[in-house]
């Protein structure tokens, strides 16, 4: 039998990353980030002086680097975790993460990884309820108000986080969108504790 999944969804601010970790620490299950998944095939590239445009080139580095998110991000065994969020990767990664190949190999990665975990897996990203687990035990849509988002991510302006949404919402390779039976939390005002318990009393309805 499989193991649970519940996966989780939403654009950038939302709080999908942080509120996805603190579950899956009080569930006792896997957390899977697959953002840092492209991140890390972006890293790489660079590090390699590959042009990311370059499709092919793209699709054969993921293909054949492992990557481990687990305890921290690397690459073939190097540890990666501290350059993932830097300018150039910041700047590059949409590109990455557009190319239908390279979104192949991770969708399968991330589809073994869940199936190798021994309680359950939380995991999050752009295309996860809709695409790689729709048939999750729990899928979760995480909201927040477009000025608490910007906040959120510090140094971003709303008309900045507004036109990321829009290029989120309207790119042709996995566009970020709610599944019909997601769970929608609206996470604004919030605290992390409260949305967990909110998502943990969902999976024991679902449950009985
Ligand atoms: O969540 P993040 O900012 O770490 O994601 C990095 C990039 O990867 C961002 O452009 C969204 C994209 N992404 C994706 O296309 N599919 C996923 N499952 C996760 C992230």
């Amino acid at each position: 039998m499989s193991t649970p999944i519940i996966a989780i969804d939403g654009p950038a601010g939302s709080g999908k990353s942080t509120v996805a970790r603190a579950l899956a620490h009080a569930l006792g299950w896997s957390f899977l980030d697959t953002g840092a998944m492209y991140r890390a095939v972006t890293c790489e590239a660079l590090a390699r002086g590959l042009d990311v445009h370059d499709h092919e080139a793209l699709a054969q580095l993921a293909a054949h680097i492992r990557i481990n998110t687990l305890p921290r991000v690397s690459v073939d065994g190097r540890d990666v975790e501290d350059d993932l969020r830097s300018d150039a990767v910041n700047a590059a990664v949409s590109v990455v993460a557009a190319n239908p190949k390279v979104r192949e190999t991770m969708v399968g990665r991330q589809r073994e990884f869940a199936a190798l975990q021994e309680h359950g897996t939380v995991v999050e990203g752009r295309d996860i309820t809709t695409v790689v687990f729709p048939n999750a035990t729990l899928k979760v849509f995480l909201t927040a108000s477009l000025e608490e988002r910007a906040r959120r991510r510090d140094d971003e302006s709303e008309h900045s986080v507004a036109r990321r949404d829009e290029a989120d919402y309207s790119r042709s390779a996995s566009p970020l969108r709610q599944a019909d039976d997601a769970l929608v939390l609206d996470t604004t005002g919030r605290t992390i504790d409260d949305v967990v318990g909110e998502i943990i009393q969902c999976l024991k309805n679902t449950d009985s």
